[in-house]
């Protein structure tokens, strides 16, 4: 069998044609409409938040979080390093300046003693701190009941980066529900998606209100086009829309199907010392991206030679983030830094991680493994 293996592919078929087609056939072509408003309430009651703003993008999702929560010149806003840029972007399009926290070893999600070393840093030296923003890594959720004390005691409002973690739990409760603001993304990777967008979810309506204004250009409600503050087109078309409501539907079927690979993997490494799976053992994982860490003075390979001999074989693997204290574009930026994301970077491999992955595809990406294995 041949043909390429990708990372995380978009999983799309039938349920996912009807609703789209019956969404053009309806004539709500233009921007928003009944699937907009819709997939909304869906998406807030599968999460059990109270209020839900579509956008076109998990990055204009988290930028409308910042802005509302007063991020921008003058500003300060903590993120983790182990992330995806588009976390710290949102900072910077505020004009709000980002700061990063360093990750947990074991599941790549923000090490809350680094975080509290640097609020109490931000707040001794009277910085004005807009808000952290806490990334859901690889499908997982952070660990809150440590987390949000650590903020609340800095008075510091929290946005949930839960991009990669619908579906999600932590001791129960479901991710997107721990922020004051929480962001989701549908981007063509995730775990759902609608080719391209997001989603910001709230228990508070006021926030959740002056989002939605800033979303939709800013107009005023009168019958001109009347703007007293700077908008933005962040809204999510009605086509998108039910595209997301469809793969809503399959999200628990999607989840088991990762949840399947994952096991499959964490039984291939499990005789090879010095491998282990990131995050393994979180029963409330999504499951989105599996990755292993290869300590290549225990294996003596490393997670780059195994990256390559898949590549060889047309095999999507991909590094772990590259953390954001190392990205040129984020230099100069303070950090408080343990290196456990260098690490990770150096020696995490992501695998093939999506639903689409059929037997046959898995049986592939095993087999090459484990050819790679034998010859070692
Ligand atoms: C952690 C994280 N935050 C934010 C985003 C941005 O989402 P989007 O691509 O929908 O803008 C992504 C993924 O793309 C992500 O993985």
């Amino acid at each position: 069998m041949t043909g390429r293996i990708y990372l995380s592919p978009p999983d799309v078929g039938p349920l996912e044609e009807s609703y789209v087609l019956r969404a053009i056939r309806s004539g709500w072509v233009a921007p928003l409409g009944p699937e907009v408003e819709a997939f909304e309430r869906e998406v807030a009651e599968r999460v059990g938040a109270t209020h839900a703003l579509a956008l076109n993008s998990g990055t204009s999702a988290l930028h409308l979080a910042l802005l509302v929560l007063g991020a921008g010149p003058g500003s300060v806003v903590v993120a983790p390093t182990m992330t995806f840029a588009a976390t710290a972007n949102a900072a910077v399009y505020t004009g709000a300046e980002p700061v990063f926290v360093d990750c947990d070893p074991a599941t790549g999600n923000m090490d809350v003693s680094a975080l509290a070393e640097m609020l109490d840093m931000l707040t001794r030296a009277g910085e004005k701190v807009a808000a952290v923003l806490v990334a859901d890594m690889f499908g997982a959720c952070a660990d809150y009941d440590e987390l949000l004390p650590v903020c609340e005691a800095a008075g510091v409002p929290v946005v949930e980066d839960a991009a990669q973690a619908l579906g999600a739990t932590y001791r129960g409760r479901p991710a997107a529900t721990f922020g004051r603001l929480n962001a989701l993304s549908f981007n063509g990777n995730k775990i759902i998606t609608t080719s391209g967008g997001g989603m910001l979810l709230s228990d508070d309506e006021a926030l959740l209100a002056r989002c939605r204004h800033l979303a939709t250009q800013a107009r005023e409600p009168v019958p001109h086009y009347e703007h007293v503050d700077v908008g933005y087109n962040y809204r999510l078309s009605n086509l998108l829309a039910a595209l997301g409501r469809a793969q809503l539907h399959r999200l628990d079927g999607m989840m088991r199907r990762r949840r399947l690979l994952r096991e499959r993997y964490a039984k291939l490494f499990s005789g090879v010392p010095g491998v282990r799976l990131l995050g393994d053992g979180d029963e409330g994982s999504n499951c989105w991206l599996t990755s292993i860490v290869v300590d290549p003075e225990r294996t003596g390979w490393s997670a780059a030679e195994l990256g390559a001999h898949l590549a060889a074989r047309d095999i999507e693997t991909r590094h772990v983030w590259k953390p954001m204290h190392r990205q040129p574009v984020f230099a100069g930026c303070r950090a408080v830094v343990t290196g456990a994301s260098d690490r990770l970077f150096a020696q995490g491999l992501t695998l093939p991680s999506g639903s689409a992955l059929d037997d046959d595809r898995l049986a592939r990406v095993v087999g090459a493994v484990e050819q790679f294995l034998d010859a070692r």
